[in-house]
């Protein structure tokens, strides 16, 4: 079947129905090769010179999510981090760029002491307020607006369609990290961004036992391109057993993110009102700032991240996450199992997040299972 007609479900299961030609398998091979054979006439008919940016396994990975974020090519990067930082290394010293208040830490980090000192202009706005976009943005100096959405650790929803217009308008291109709100859920280049990054470590591989990053652009330009000649040069290239795992695990995301999203707005609307629990942070909740916006740009749930706001305070929440038994007591999200963390003794100074708040990440065990645990693990914390 043409995979233009297929729904997105049947893309990801069968990872656009690829089938090796040599031998009949469904699951492509491992390609382990670092060259390629030249012709005897000197060519290089195969188009593979060398494997830095040439390796085969990397080719469905990049297949199944271009199709699958509706885009014009994705690359596959050794790490989220690598592919994030490729965007802002692709700019040109003196670029002006706008970035989110609250984000991923480990980019905030990076751009406050790596991007400034070669020369670029990053400037910390309130991302979800068109208002303070308008107010921020420089037209003709602005050249990169970096979205995260929803955003750690409190899940702040920016308007992606609202967001590109105001940057386009000023010349300015837009890329999105939608690390957690996956494919599955919003296609922030049908929404008019330039170029849209994963975290791939996180729900497109679904099993936290894979560091990958990717990006996808809406369409080529030279831009794209001066990224795909960083990825070339600096070498921030994936395993090939990590990208054959990343297309394995791309087969499940849809009915993976489908239950981490069923279950966490029921874990949401439980502790809503709990009174050991000071505010549930949840873009499923009517009551989240963010409702109406995600509402509009997040199709079949809200995902599976939220933060929950001990009401006792901070020793409570950190007692809170050591005495989960079924919950993991770790970073990182986007996988099978449910995780629980203490977000301001992992990002340290300068985090957005409140010193009482746990930061959960869904997975896919049975909801009621996950409610018991947390709420027996407040209970005993309360002691
Ligand atoms: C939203 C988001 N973006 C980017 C990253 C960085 O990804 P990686 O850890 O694969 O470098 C993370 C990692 O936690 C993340 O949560």
């Amino acid at each position: 079947m043409d995979a233009k007609k297929m729904k997105p479900e049947s893309i990801a299961a069968q990872a656009l129905g690829w089938v090796d030609e040599a031998t009949k398998a469904i699951a492509p091979p491992i390609h382990t090769a670092t060259t390629y054979l030249r012709d005897v006439d000197n060519q290089y008919r195969s188009g593979r010179i060398y494997a830095r940016d040439q390796n085969p396994t990397f080719d469905q990975a990049e297949a199944v999510l271009t199709a699958l974020e509706g885009g014009h090519q994705t690359l596959l990067f050794a790490s989220g981090m690598a592919a994030a930082t490729a965007v802002f290394q692709a700019l040109a010293p003196g670029d002006h760029v706008l970035a989110p208040k609250v984000m991923y830490w480990s980019l905030r980090n990076w751009l406050k002491n790596f991007a400034t000192q070669w020369g670029l202009q990053i400037e910390f706005i309130d991302m979800d307020s068109p208002a303070a976009v308008k107010a921020a943005i420089q037209p003709g100096k602005t050249k990169m607006l970096w979205i995260e959405t929803p955003a750690n650790p409190l899940w702040t929803i920016t308007d992606i369609a609202a967001t590109c217009e105001i940057a386009h308008q000023a010349g300015a291109l837009v890329a999105v990290d939608s690390t957690v709100g996956t494919p599955v859920l919003t296609q922030p280049l049908k929404l008019g961004a330039d170029i849209v990054m994963h975290a791939a470590t996180k729900y497109l591989n679904g099993h936290s036992d894979v560091i990958a990053g990717t990006l996808t652009a809406r369409a080529d330009s030279p831009y794209w391109q001066r990224i795909r000649s960083i990825r070339a040069q600096i070498g921030g290239v994936l395993g090939p057993f990590e990208a054959w795992l990343l297309t394995r695990g791309m087969r499940t995301l849809y009915p993976r993110v489908r239950t981490a999203c069923v279950s966490a707005q029921r874990i949401a609307e439980y502790f809503e009102n709990h009174p050991l629990v000071g505010e549930v942070m949840y873009p499923g909740l009517k009551s989240f700032a963010g409702h109406a916006v995600a509402a509009k740009q997040m199709q079949g749930g809200f995902g599976g991240m939220m933060s929950i706001r001990v009401k006792v305070g901070e020793a409570a929440a950190i007692a809170t996450a050591a005495n989960v038994q079924l919950w993991k007591r770790a970073t990182s999200l986007g996988g099978v199992e449910s995780l629980i963390e203490h977000r301001a003794s992992v990002e340290g100074a300068g985090t957005p997040a409140p010193t009482d708040l746990l930061r959960l990440s869904v997975g896919i065990e049975d909801a009621g299972d996950l409610i018991a645990d947390l709420e027996s693990a407040l209970k005993r914390a309360q002691l």
